[in-house]
């Protein structure tokens, strides 16, 4: 059996200290066989955030695997934003990963965010041709027989959307990746856990996503997911800071508008800025 802990949206600039250290120490008990992390290190990008979220990463005593969130794009800078969006976020990647190795489980990432979009709220998802096309490619070169988990920040669809879906070509890269029969796509990005099978014309297909380790918590506590994979089956508990029973922690559909409530004190938008539209409250 393996056993990964899926963790999200650790968002250093406003971490939750408790959760993390709840995580640090479940981690060095239990010792999984890895940590995939899918995104929002950061709250603003900002370069003492990322140092922060690699001194804290690269203490965890397991191999690390990381994808990029909206949060993790230059905010206060937007000249960065287009032209070198990614920097700040691979050279963090580039100290904290480390290769997983898992009998018979490869992690592939899929990247949904963007620099820029023609659309008003910029953090929503996106995946880019040459993006899908880089993470159909690693499914495909896998050896016969390895069991994919894609690992993206986004949820790649959500319920009840029309037109304006949280992650653009996210329906279609949905069916390629059923089409390929991946064991499951992880995500992040709405501060609450899920595990959905979701139909697409190619069949349905697993995903799983993990909530928040920060205080932008939306309508769960702080949690992250043990996964135990084993063979076909991967069963997922929802752990959190409360106690709470994993199916109430999960919810249901993944809303259209999944962006968490502001924080007291966490920063506006500055000017020239792109902002977040707020959720209604829930
Ligand atoms: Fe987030
Ligand atoms: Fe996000």
């Amino acid at each position: 059996m393996t056993r990964l802990f899926h963790i999200s949206d650790i968002h250093f600039g406003l971490e939750d200290p408790r959760a993390l250290a709840w995580l640090v120490d479940c981690v060095a008990r239990e010792k999984p066989d890895a940590i995939a992390l899918t995104g929002d290190l950061t709250m603003r990008a900002r370069h003492r955030e990322f140092a922060a979220a690699c001194r804290w990463i690269s203490a965890l005593p397991v191999p690390v695997t990381v994808e990029v969130g909206n949060h993790d794009l230059p905010y206060f800078n937007p000249i960065e934003r287009f032209f070198d969006p990614y920097r700040r976020f691979r050279a963090i990647e580039h100290v904290v990963e480390r290769p997983l190795d898992l009998p018979g489980i490869a992690v592939i990432p899929l990247k949904t965010t963007a620099r820029a979009q023609w659309r008003f709220n910029w953090s929503k998802g996106h995946v880019g041709k040459g993006a899908l096309a880089d993470c159909l490619a690693q499914i495909d070169a896998l050896p016969p027989g390895t069991r994919a988990l894609v690992a993206c920040h986004h949820p790649l669809v959500e319920a009840g959307t029309k037109g304006n879906a949280l992650t653009r070509n996210g329906s279609r890269a949905l069916a390629e990746l059923a089409r390929r029969g991946v064991a499951a796509v992880l995500s992040g990005h709405v501060h609450d856990a899920f595990d959905l099978i979701h139909p697409t014309p190619e069949g349905p297909v697993r995903m799983i996503g993990a909530g928040t380790l920060s205080l932008r918590t939306r309508s769960t506590p702080p949690s992250f997911n043990d996964l135990r994979i084993d063979g076909a089956d991967i069963h997922v508990t929802v752990r959190n800071l409360e106690a709470v029973p994993t199916p109430a922690m999960q919810i249901e559909d993944v809303p259209e508008n999944a962006l968490p409530p502001r924080q007291p004190g966490e920063p506006v938008a500055p000017v020239g800025a792109v902002p977040e539209v707020d959720p209604p409250v829930h």
